[in-house]
């Protein structure tokens, strides 16, 4: 018998697809650093029986219906926006996702960016390097504090949770906005749960973890951030489309908040001549929130073992669309 036909979007260790080398016939776009182009991945598609995709492919209508023997996507990521869950839920594929193994990672690196932000380390050892430090002076490279401040979390899953917990080692008031009331959460962090618009007027740190959704889609507009402290920062550790970054420029331009931490942007890569990045007060990261060695290698080895179970026949660990399975022996 023939083995299950599987395609890996990007080049992963030999070592992490050893398992799933024993069951199926795996196949990989073997550059770490260019993704696959999409012919490349609708051939691919063609025979495959499973795929394991990165964020940046759009698995839409397309794809899916150039896969008639799709059984099975593993996302190298918590979030899906980039997969057309109702159309391949409909078409009977089970759709994986890296939830969980990722969440104190890309807490961290939220937490490590909101630091940065707010106490201009990027600015700062920039200054140092380029050998400008002349004179230690009372206010150079003072930025602002954070202890003691309050937290605002757009979003409140488990990443949001996990940026609460950090958020009260640093004794900061803790809001958050979400689209029901997380009451673990509450009872976790001491998190108070306000409205969109009492959380963006009152925060002193904004920090946005909700997913992409229809609901989500440009929800800071330019209206939320005229209504943000003058002396506010905006942190993006979820999906650039969440902001209208025009509208995001023009409130750092104009002093309508403070600065902005974005590891996420509307187009990625983001272009280098980007307005947002010819400002100062502006951190930007190549969406690395969940990029720790340890972590990046459970997410992969998570992909690989949904991918396995559904081939064998079972239940995936980490499923999009629930009730798959359900229907299908
Ligand atoms: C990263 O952005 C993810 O969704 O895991
Ligand atoms: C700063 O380093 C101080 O000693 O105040």
């Amino acid at each position: 018998m023939t083995k299950p036909y599987v395609f890996i979007t990007r080049k992963l260790s030999k070592e992490t697809i050893q398992p799933l080398m024993e069951v199926a016939d795996v196949h990989m776009w073997n550059e770490e650093e260019n993704a696959v182009p999409r012919e490349v991945l609708l051939k691919e598609a063609e025979k495959a029986d499973a795929l394991l995709t990165m964020l940046s492919e759009k698995v839409d209508k397309e794809l899916l219906d150039a896969a008639p023997k799709l059984k099975v996507i593993a996302n190298l990521a918590v979030g899906f926006d980039n997969i057309d869950v109702k159309y391949a839920n409909q078409k009977g594929i089970a759709i994986c996702n890296t939830p969980d193994v990722l969440t104190d990672t890309t807490a961290d690196l939220t937490f490590a960016l909101l630091l940065a932000t707010a106490r201009r380390i990027v600015e700062a050892a920039e200054f140092v390097k380029k050998g400008q430090w002349k004179s230690w002076s009372p206010l150079l490279l003072a930025g602002y504090d954070v202890h003691h401040k309050t937290i605002g979390i757009v979003g409140m899953g488990k990443i949001g949770e996990a940026v609460a917990k950090r958020a009260r080692g640093f004794e900061m008031n803790i809001l958050y906005h979400n689209r029901s009331r997380n009451m673990e959460a509450e009872e976790h962090t001491g998190a108070s749960y306000t409205s969109f618009d009492e959380l963006i007027e009152t925060s002193d740190f904004i920090v946005c973890l909700t997913p992409l959704t229809a609901e989500t889609l440009g929800m800071f507009t330019r209206e939320s951030f005229k209504k943000m402290k003058k002396s506010a920062v905006f942190v993006n550790v979820s999906r650039g489309p969440v902001v209208d970054e025009e509208a995001l420029y023009h409130a750092l331009v104009d002093g309508e908040i403070a600065a902005a931490g974005l590891d996420v942007f509307v187009q990625e890569p983001v272009d280098e001549k980007h307005p947002l990045l010819t400002l100062p007060n502006v951190v930007a990261l190549p969406h690395i929130g969940s990029s720790s060695k340890e972590t990046r290698k459970n997410m992969m080895e998570l992909c690989c073992k949904n991918i396995e179970l559904v081939l064998c026949g079972q239940q995936p660990k980490t499923l999009v669309n629930k009730d798959w399975g359900l229907s299908v022996k």
